[in-house]
């Protein structure tokens, strides 16, 4: 059973209003404002929520919903991107990241763009993508550039209801329903999809891939949507499709009645290095188990006569390609290494050099954004076009070749491993300012053969 949460004809209005204005050089679109404006007090302090919900509230603190809105790696990123445009439909890109990254701060008024002086952004809206926000939420209006549309109570005098999976609670402080939307992968993908707000070009897409995976399946024993594993997941339940997905049993408030499941709120995806800045010790460990559980590493030797080393990598474990959402700086690479029977090394790639910079030759699984001509550009603002995506689709597989130039002798080591990081220290190293990083890099899987 697979609820339609969106009505097809707002979706395919709104892409031509995105793409045609582009067309016509007419710059702003409807797209990137707000469609609804509330009152900042109808929101409710997650702390409030916490005063119930505490098992809850302190799996969300520090979460990547938490910090949207102070993570410093978007706030650079984000800021350095703003610079140098001229172009009305690039400026307008690059000042419309605070509708996902500081939804409650666009939908109150406060920011309504990157350059508002952020500093003076209330602090609820500052907490990010939070309780209230979600709970709130009662219907899409488009599936991409985050199309929720909210129905909050008036406060916490008079909380209205908080929409979620249960059909039969009946809290004291706050109503409750049952809420199909907040089971669909759409409620997700709203915001897991980005375009940019002129152009229409496909920034993020990690809701289309999941949409268009197996896990999408008709069959509930294959379907599993995004809370299926990011909702599942804990310390020791890494929850991705290589490992188990057991029911979290529990209650979901401090003195509420036992249930069999009790989704998890850490909305752990393979950042571990902003959680950490803050201080969190428990959601690293959670990305490394989550990137350590996603994929297979294979070596075909079939043709190492002919001097062609094979690799296969697979993505066994995400619902998505791999890797997904901000795939243009996302970095997954192949690090190969040959050594010959004296612990020479004969071949290399993928070695970080000493401002922890890939080389040129890496094999890195990504997107590349062009400008419209065929040229690539770092700035998404400027996207036009998608020039280049080798990224692995969910239960996909990517099979490389190198070729070797000399036979490799008896006694010769190959070592493979697929490497990840957030960022490009080629970009972090562009950013005005105290330097970043470096951001870790996690070990996904190895793998290695003596001939
Ligand atoms: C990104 C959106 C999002 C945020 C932020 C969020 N939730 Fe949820 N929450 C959900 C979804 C989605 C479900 C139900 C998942 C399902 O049914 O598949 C849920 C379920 C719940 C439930 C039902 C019990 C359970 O966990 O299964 C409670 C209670 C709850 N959330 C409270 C909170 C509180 C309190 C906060 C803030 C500390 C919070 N939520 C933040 C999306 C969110
Ligand atoms: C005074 C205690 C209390 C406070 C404060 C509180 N809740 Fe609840 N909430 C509960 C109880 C009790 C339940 C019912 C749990 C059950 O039936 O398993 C509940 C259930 C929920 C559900 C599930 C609803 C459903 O039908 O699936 C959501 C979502 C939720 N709360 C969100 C919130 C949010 C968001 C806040 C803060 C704005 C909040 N709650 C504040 C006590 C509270
Ligand atoms: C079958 C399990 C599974 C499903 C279903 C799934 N994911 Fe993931 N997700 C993963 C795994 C494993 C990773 C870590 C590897 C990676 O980064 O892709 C991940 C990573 C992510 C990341 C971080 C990506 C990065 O590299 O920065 C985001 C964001 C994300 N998922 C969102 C979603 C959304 C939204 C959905 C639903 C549309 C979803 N996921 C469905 C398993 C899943
Ligand atoms: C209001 C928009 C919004 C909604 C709704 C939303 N997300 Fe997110 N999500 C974001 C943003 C923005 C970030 C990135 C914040 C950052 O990195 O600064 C994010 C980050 C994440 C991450 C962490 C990615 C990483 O690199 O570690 C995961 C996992 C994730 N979301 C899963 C989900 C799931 C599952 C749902 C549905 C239950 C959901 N999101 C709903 C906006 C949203
Ligand atoms: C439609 C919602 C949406 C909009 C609009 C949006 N983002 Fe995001 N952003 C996300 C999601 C979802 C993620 C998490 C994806 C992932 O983990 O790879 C994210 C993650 C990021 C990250 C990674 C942060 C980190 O800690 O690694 C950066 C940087 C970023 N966004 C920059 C921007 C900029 C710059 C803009 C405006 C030009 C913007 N975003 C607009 C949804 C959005």
């Amino acid at each position: 059973m697979k609820k339609q949460v969106c009505n097809h004809n707002t979706i395919f209005k709104a892409v031509i209003l995105a793409i045609v204005p582009a067309v016509l050089g007419w710059g702003a679109v409807a797209l990137s404002n707000p469609t609804q404006t509330l009152d900042l007090d109808r929101f409710i302090d997650p702390e409030t929520c916490a005063g119930c919900h505490y098992e809850i509230f302190e799996q969300w603190s520090n979460s990547m919903h938490n910090l949207a809105h102070k993570d410093p790696v978007y706030n650079r990123v984000a800021n350095f991107l703003r610079q140098g445009l001229f172009d009305q439909a690039e400026i307008d890109e690059a000042e419309s990241c605070v509708k996902c990254h500081t939804p409650v701060g666009v939908i109150t008024g406060f920011p309504e763009k990157l350059s508002d002086d952020l500093s003076k952004t209330p602090a609820i809206a500052a907490h990010g993508i939070q309780c209230d926000y979600c709970h709130s939420a009662v219907d899409v209006q488009k599936m991409f550039n985050n199309g929720l549309v909210l129905e909050p109570g008036y406060g916490e005098d008079d909380p209205g209801i908080k929409h979620g999976p249960f059909d039969d609670a009946e809290p004291d402080f706050h109503e409750a329903a049952y809420s199909p939307l907040h089971e669909s992968a759409e409620f997700c993908g709203t915001c897991h999809d980005v375009k940019h707000v002129t152009f229409g070009t496909d920034l993020e897409t990690t809701y289309t891939e999941w949409k268009n995976s197996p896990y999408n399946s008709d069959d509930p024993d294959e379907r599993i949507t995004c809370q299926g594993c990011h909702m599942y997941q804990r310390p020791g339940v890494p929850a991705t499709a290589t490992t188990e997905r057991p029911e979290n049993p529990g209650s979901a408030a401090d003195y509420s009645m036992e249930r069999p499941h009790i989704f998890t709120h850490y909305f752990v995806g393979a950042n571990s290095g902003v959680p950490a800045s803050f201080g969190d010790s428990e959601k690293p460990d959670m990305a490394k188990a989550r990137l350590q559980h996603a994929a297979n590493l294979d070596l075909d030797l079939s043709n190492l006569d002919k001097n062609q080393l094979g690799i296969i990598v697979s993505n066994t474990g995400a619902g998505h390609s791999l890797p997904t959402g901000l795939a243009d700086m996302r970095q997954m690479w192949l690090e190969v290494i040959i050594q010959d029977k004296n612990g020479t090394r004969i071949f290399e790639t993928g070695i970080l050099d000493d401002k922890k910079e890939l080389p040129e030759n890496t094999l890195i699984y990504r997107t590349v954004f062009g400008d419209g001509k065929g040229n690539p550009v770092l700035n998404l603002a400027k996207a036009r076009e998608v020039l280049h995506d080798n990224r692995i689709p969910a239960k996909g597989q990517a099979k490389e070749m190198i070729t070797l130039d000399r036979a490799l002798e008896k006694g010769s080591e190959i070592q493979v491993r697929l490497l990840y990081r957030s960022m490009p220290q080629k970009v972090l190293n562009l950013l005005p300012g105290e330097p970043l990083g470096p951001l870790p890099v996690v070990e996904m899987v190895r793998t290695s053969h003596t001939l």
